[in-house]
């Protein structure tokens, strides 16, 4: 027995060394943590249950079959993160590059498929070379069998990719499916074909780092949420990151109690939009101000930054933020930060994360590069996500909504539940100026006349009570009051119940 014991020992042990010290060295020079080391840190000390330790490749090609390493590249199970479940895989680049296998893609498809029985999350740290080359067709099929998990998975229960490494080819689409893809800067990389391809076909010259490196794809792609500067801080961050999350769609979101009273008032709120309309403020200053203790997670921070999402909590309990931000574009919407919003709204909604709504926006981004780029059916989407929305939804519009970026913002008219205005804002098909020069078009060598017009059109409508007259708008509020009013209406909504009719699924415009 005892000579049994010490072999399952051995054997682990190898298992752990993974592709050996000479590569798990070259991992750390990289700036690199290996496989372990990153579950290590991602879950809490001593709850990482590993599976599938023992599981080898079943490639006889090209001499493989004399070149087994057991785990085959990949490392799996689940764990506790603050207490909470989680299953994870991360691959392990010491072992053939972290390059997928059949029985690779089989591993991380058991925890996934695990996942979904007890309904928690699945994070993957990828640092992959992609498809295992050896294998050829059964890695792809491999790929695939991931792929039709990620779907099944999708809005059932919170899936987060986070970089680490190469990512490339086929290995992009698993990541691209989740609902968060974070990188880490300089040591990662996202691409469909790498820069040697892209030299040959397209002629251009590019680096890793530019064609699909962190910094690229959270300001330029938009493919990534988030850029850490190294794995310790991804890791920790992810860990922030779990904790706003409920582990499935059945469940609530986590409550963390906080010292920081319901009721509180901030009367600087009172004076951080500026009298001139034209000028701007930073959206963020105002939710910094309203949400729990100051603490916002942003997402997608440097990309599309006319509006804002992440997010936070209201007496404890986790909302989704989205805001126009006025410093940026003057706040309008646009395709980018239509896109970004929507797939927002719809992870909160599919999670019964409520949605706090702040509203400041001139209006669509007009131009022959919005308009060719196709923002009718862009901006369509954040208008869908709204509509179809049956979460909580609380907005206050701070200053301007004017045109169809009203409506489209979590209006009364999208169903909801609980739309304040600041006594400033003007709710208006558009500003004063644009509205009399169009409506008043035959007076336009009068700048007397159309100066009074405008006074008059602004008398009329920058307002919110011809909104309010009308139910728009459930109550006009002081700006400070703004955190009491939005966690009182979320005690209120906290039992909500709101289906959309039957049906296969909607056909969100894409
Ligand atoms: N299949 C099988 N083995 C792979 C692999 C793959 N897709 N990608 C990397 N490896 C192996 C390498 O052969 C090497 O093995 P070794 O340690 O026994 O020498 C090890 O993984 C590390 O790769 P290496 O190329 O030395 O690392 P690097 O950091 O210099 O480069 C990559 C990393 C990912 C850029 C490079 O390995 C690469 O281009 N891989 C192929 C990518 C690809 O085309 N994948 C298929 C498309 S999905």
């Amino acid at each position: 027995m005892q000579d049994i014991l010490q072999m399952l020992e051995e054997k682990r042990a190898k298992a752990r060394l993974g592709g050996g010290q000479k590569r798990i060295d070259s991992q750390h020079k990289k700036g690199k943590l290996t496989a372990r080391e990153r579950l290590e840190l991602l879950f809490d000390e001593g709850t990482f249950e590993e599976w599938d330790m023992f599981v080898e490749h079943r490639c006889v090609d090209f001499g493989m079959q004399d070149n087994k390493i057991t785990g085959d590249g990949v490392v799996t199970g689940y764990g506790m993160i603050n207490g909470r479940l989680a299953f994870a895989f991360s691959q392990d680049f010491t072992v053939f590059g972290g390059a997928l296998s059949e029985s690779h893609a089989e591993k991380i498809c058991k925890i996934m498929d695990q996942a979904m029985k007890v309904g928690a999350p699945v994070i993957g740290l990828n640092d992959s070379g992609g498809a295992r080359i050896q294998e050829g067709v059964a890695s792809l099929g491999g790929y695939a069998e991931v792929f039709q998990r990620n779907v099944m998975a999708s809005g059932v229960i919170p899936q987060i990719s986070m970089i680490m490494g190469p990512c490339a080819g086929g290995a992009v689409y698993s990541p691209s499916m989740t609902d968060f893809i974070f990188m880490v800067k300089d040591s990662s990389y996202m691409f469909v074909t790498g820069p040697e391809v892209v030299k040959t076909v397209t002629h251009e010259d590019v680096t890793a780092e530019e064609l699909g490196g962190a910094v690229t794809h959270t300001s330029k792609s938009g493919v990534a949420d988030l850029a850490f500067e190294n794995d310790v801080e991804a890791l920790l961050m992810l860990r922030r990151f779990f904790n706003y999350l409920p582990l499935n769609n059945r469940e609530k979101p986590p409550v963390r109690p906080s010292q920081d009273i319901a009721t509180r008032l901030d009367f600087s709120l009172d004076t951080l939009v500026p009298e001139n309309p034209n000028k701007p403020y930073d959206m963020k200053e105002l939710i910094l101000k309203v949400v729990d203790d100051g603490d916002f997670f942003e997402i997608q921070p440097d990309y599309a930054a006319n509006i804002v999402i992440g997010f936070a909590r209201m007496d404890g309990a986790t909302v989704g933020v989205v805001a126009n931000n006025p410093l940026v574009l003057a706040g309008c919407l646009d395709i980018k930060s239509s896109i970004k919003a929507a797939r927002f709204v719809r992870f909160c909604d599919a999670f019964n994360i409520p949605v706090v709504t702040f509203v400041d926006v001139p209006g669509f981004m007009p131009g022959t590069s919005q308009e060719y780029g196709g923002i009718i059916k862009h901006g369509a989407k954040l208008l869908y996500a709204y509509a179809e929305c049956t979460v909580p939804k609380i907005t206050v519009i701070t200053r301007k909504a004017y045109g169809g970026a009203y409506d489209v913002m979590a209006s009364k008219h999208l169903r909801g539940d609980v739309n304040f205005a600041w006594p400033n804002a003007e709710i208006a098909v558009m500003g004063a100026k644009g509205a009399v020069e169009i409506i008043f078009r035959e007076d336009k060598g009068d700048p007397a006349k159309l100066a009074a017009k405008e006074a008059e059109y602004k008398a009329r409508f920058a307002n919110p009570f011809v909104a309010g007259a009308r139910g728009f708008i459930d109550d006009v509020i002081q700006p400070h009051e703004t955190r009491k009013r939005i966690c009182r209406s979320l005690v209120m909504l906290k039992d909500k119940k709101l289906d959309n009719p039957w049906r296969k699924h909607g056909n969100i415009p894409l």
